[in-house]
């Protein structure tokens, strides 16, 4: 009984291993991109791309467990629910009202500690954000903020 029961979860992983998500990944700079129409100080693109952009952008730098499942799917609904949310890659395509909100989301998102996710960091250490790394952002978030009309 036990060894039949671990036979079926056996064949069942080999089975949805043929079932992968899309990847997140284009090569082509979007239009639309945040750095494509402001200036996006080097500093912030780079704390950006270190610990946004895996999911909140149109190119996710993927681990090599990726290619496992179960952890591609939940993997790429984090990408697809943080992109909903806000895409720098598609950023410039949000009207002026929702450019600030997300802005004000940014920093709070951050002052709050909420971003990037634990379940993120805990395997991604390199995406931890220092304190002076947040101190960064969230004032480049608001000051961005108050600039965009
Ligand atoms: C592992 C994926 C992941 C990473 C990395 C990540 N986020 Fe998110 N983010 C999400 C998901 C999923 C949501 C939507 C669900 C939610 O609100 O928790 C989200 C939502 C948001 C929102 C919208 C929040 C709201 O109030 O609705 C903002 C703003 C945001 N993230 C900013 C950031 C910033 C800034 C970083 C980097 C410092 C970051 N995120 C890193 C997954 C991620």
């Amino acid at each position: 009984m036990f060894r039949k029961t671990l036979l079926t979860i056996g064949l069942l992983m080999v089975a949805i291993q043929f079932f992968r998500p899309e990847k997140n990944i284009s090569t082509i700079p979007g239009p639309d991109a945040i750095d494509a129409h402001y200036t996006v100080p080097k500093e912030i693109g780079l704390l950006l791309r270190k610990s946004c952009y895996d999911c909140h952008s149109n190119n996710t730098v993927y681990p090599w467990y990726s290619n496992i499942q179960p952890f591609s799917w939940w993997q790429q609904s984090h990408v697809n629910d943080g992109k909903e949310e806000l895409n720098f890659d598609e950023f410039n395509s949000y009207d002026v009202k929702k450019k600030k909100k997300k802005l004000n989301e940014v920093a709070e998102m951050i002052e709050k500690d909420k971003t990037p996710l634990n379940s993120y960091t805990l395997i991604h250490r390199t995406a931890i954000l220092s304190a002076q790394d947040k101190d960064t952002l969230i004032t480049w978030a608001k000051e961005f903020q108050k600039a965009i009309n």
